[in-house]
């Protein structure tokens, strides 16, 4: 994806200040909370634009660089586009030797993207993981925290297309 798409798509996306605003009425402008209303704010955005982050920091009086570390830290947060549902792959040793390899392939064969990065109509992204820690049912994909385990390469379009 190019630079210049990159920009488009984040300006489209960008949050206005009241929608920033309900979550953190929520959470009565409690510092202490930072952690939480940025996980709502990433569940209903998908990702963490520069405005949200901005918009958090002025209504918590908290430095906009340690929300933005905070952000940063953890993996559940994102701030790039996301699409509206993450599939997360694993490709550990389990997974793997029970053909992860050929599901991922046909993953990004039916979505048109590699793993790390987001469809165009914003409805997918694709995340490869090294453990799901659900062995036992390698190979296998998690979607929106829901796993399909056992899987083969003819089942996958059939379990994507349930996620609109
Ligand atoms: S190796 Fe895939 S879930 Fe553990």
């Amino acid at each position: 994806m190019s630079p210049k798409t990159t920009k488009i798509m984040q300006i489209a996306n960008q949050p206005d200040d009241g929608e920033i605003d309900r979550i953190l009425y929520t959470y009565g402008g409690d510092k202490s909370s930072l952690i939480q209303i940025l996980l709502d704010a990433q569940s209903t955005f998908h990702w963490l634009p520069q405005n949200v982050l901005r918009r958090i920091s002025e209504q918590l009086g908290i430095a906009l660089s340690e929300v933005y570390r905070t952000a940063s830290f953890y993996k559940a947060l994102s701030l790039v586009p996301r699409g509206r549902h993450l599939i997360r792959i694993c490709m550990g040793t389990a997974c793997h030797v029970r053909g992860s390899p050929r599901i991922l392939g046909k993953i990004e064969q039916f979505l048109n993207i590699r793993a790390g990065e987001t469809t165009r109509d914003m409805r997918f992204s694709l995340e490869r993981v090294n453990c799901l820690g659900c062995c036992a049912l390698g190979p296998v994909i998690v979607v929106d925290g829901e796993a399909h385990g056992n899987l083969t390469p003819a089942e996958v379009e059939g379990i994507l297309n349930r996620y609109e």
